[in-house]
């Protein structure tokens, strides 16, 4: 059952402000989470580390909005966000946070190794300091007038409306986004540096290597490359995050970005010392038949594809990326996502109005994998009642019964092979087919279109049910064409089904397996699908258990929560 791969896998860090929304969930937790879920069926050793980016401005200024401090701010929404990804089941083998000890030690250890490997300068920087709550501020706190096209509100790293980047500086009459004043001085602030330059031919003879990574990520950090790489600032004059082990700047943290993906190395030392498994860190980060699998959004390639790799490549750390699995964003109803405009749906509230499956399985329907997607209430409420419902969940609901009503919830005996129908031999060959193909798609990272040919599947089954009519046959397996064959193998297709769709719906595929009387579906192997598993003779679970494996989502809710989610937000 288990085969000799090795994966290590990670879905973005989510910030630890905030609740987030389901495009953040579909954007990269939720594939990493399918991804993780099958290869551990296919009998791959994985690790899936995850965990709340607790650093920065931002989480310094939302305590600060809360009257609390940075710390007890990011121990809030860690647990908030811990709880809200468990409902998701999102099968992390470890949630950490980039705040804990060991990131900031890690953290530490490759700064010193890029340090003295020649790979980090100094320079001085003037950065806007505000008198009136006396410290310095962030870019994009500070707000002014574009120099560019004369917009009010521009802010210091980017005007929003003409779109240019900007620098603090260039803004004209600057002010405060903290305090709403315009009291803003410049001062010279000493930072620290990656030499981003210095790494660009070894980074682009790597990359140039990843030919099957998605187009997006590596044909973005080539053009990078290609325009030129500059040192970048991994330093800021903050109080929260970690700070620089090196003398005279004791006042300064890492920028969050700097430790934010170590983070993924520190959560994997974390979840080898969780129990005394004897689990070794290095053999996902320094072995070279390991894989290292990064799910991100689309914003964050920069980070993933370039940044980090050079972060690894100047301090020699660990090995370097297998692939940068990068989606495009998702859409709600034609607009983007805006917190600020408060338009979105966020992933706690999500699972209050529906169950966690229901939202995988559509949100991995659309996954944004090589354009923007768009989730759309309609197509939201057909997922779950056409596909859901009407097929996979009714498959198992009329075959059980039938078997209940017919066989006294025992699994019948098929006729002889040889005495198959052709149909009956055609569906067969299915299981083999269907899971050939699943299995070469999941490891292509080709998630969407598993996914797709799994309900094909689910549909052929219906079909063959309905075709073969069991309910007109004779039940008796010595005779050609009975019924009892009919149900075997529908039997044996809803097993099949579950476990494919597993990594997709864990919940409902659970229950299948309950109803079916079967063994502990995370034990099974992927390859099982392809097989007859069902005895005849097994009995299954008792007719009053048998529920419907999903309900149908009724027009009136679909109308309530989408009018909910329009009538709040605002217009800019
Ligand atoms: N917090 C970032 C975001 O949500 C992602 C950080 S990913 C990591 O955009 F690499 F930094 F870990
Ligand atoms: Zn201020």
């Amino acid at each position: 059952m288990s085969n000799s791969k090795t994966y290590l896998i990670t879905s973005a860090l989510p910030y630890v402000n905030g609740v987030k929304h389901i495009g953040n969930v579909a954007g990269s937790l939720l594939p990493a989470d399918v991804f993780a879920r099958y290869q551990r069926l296919n009998g791959s050793k994985v690790v899936f580390v995850c965990g709340t980016d607790d650093h920065g401005t931002t989480t310094e200024i939302a305590a600060l909005k809360e009257g609390i401090s940075s710390k007890e701010y990011s121990d809030k929404y860690h647990e908030i966000q811990r709880e809200i990804y468990s409902k998701w089941n999102l099968s992390f083998d470890i949630f950490s946070r980039t705040s804990s000890i060991e990131n900031h030690h890690t953290t530490c250890e490759m700064f010193q190794l890029m340090y003295s490997n020649g790979l980090i300068s100094q320079s001085s920087l003037k950065i806007p300091y505000c008198l009136v709550d006396q410290r310095f501020i962030a870019d994009r706190y500070i707000e002014g007038t574009c120099p560019n096209c004369s917009f009010d509100g521009a802010r210091g790293d980017q005007c929003e409306k003409c779109g240019k980047l900007l620098d603090p500086i260039d803004l004209i009459k600057p002010r405060c986004n903290i305090c709403k004043k315009d009291k803003i001085e410049f001062r010279e602030s000493k930072h620290l540096f990656l030499d981003l330059f210095k790494l660009s031919d070894k980074l682009k003879e790597w990359l140039t290597k990843q030919t099957d990574w998605p187009v997006n990520a590596r044909n973005f950090a080539l053009q990078w490359i290609e325009g030129g790489l500059k040192p970048r600032c991994i330093t800021r004059d903050l109080d929260w995050g970690v700070k620089v082990p090196l003398a005279g700047f004791e006042n300064k943290v890492f920028y969050v970005w700097f430790d934010a993906p170590i983070g993924y190395i520190s959560f994997t030392k974390q979840w080898a010392l969780k129990d005394s498994n004897n689990r070794n860190w290095q053999e996902f980060w320094k072995n070279d038949q390991a894989q290292i699998i990064h799910f991100i959004g689309k914003d964050n390639i920069a980070f993933h594809s370039v940044i980090w790799p050079a972060m690894i490549m100047a301090s020699g750390y660990c090995n370097l990326p297998t692939r940068v699995q990068a989606y495009e964003f998702l859409n709600l109803e034609g607009k983007k996502f805006s917190t600020s405009r408060n338009w979105g749906i966020d992933a706690k509230e999500a699972l209050d109005w529906f169950d966690a499956d229901y939202w995988r399985y559509y949100l991995i329907s659309i996954l944004p994998e090589r354009s923007d997607a768009n989730f759309s209430w309609k197509e939201f409420q057909s997922a779950a009642n056409s596909d859901l419902a009407d097929v996979y969940g009714n498959l198992i609901h009329r075959c059980l019964t039938f078997t209940h009503s017919k066989f006294g919830g025992l699994v019948p005996k098929p006729t002889e092979q040889s005495q198959w129908t052709e149909n009956q031999i055609k569906f067969y060959e299915q299981f083999q087919i269907t899971c050939k193909n699943v299995k070469e798609l999941m490891n292509n990272y080709k998630l969407q279109e598993a996914l797709r040919v799994i309900m094909d599947f689910a549909r052929q089954a219906n079909k063959f049910f309905s075709d073969s009519a069991p309910w007109k046959l004779e039940c008796d397996s010595n005779i050609a064409n009975d019924a009892s064959t009919t149900i075997f193998l529908t039997v044996n297709a809803c097993r099949s089904i579950a476990l494919l769709l597993y990594p997709f719906v864990p919940s409902s595929s659970i229950k299948a397996f309950k109803y079916l009387n079967g063994q502990n579906i995370e034990l099974c192997s992927i390859d099982e699908s392809a097989s007859l598993m069902v005895e005849s003779g097994t009995k299954i679970a008792e007719k009053e258990v048998l529920t419907p494996l999903f309900t149908k989502i009724l027009d009136e809710k679909i109308e309530m929560y989408s009018t909910l989610v329009s009538s709040r937000s605002k217009s800019i």
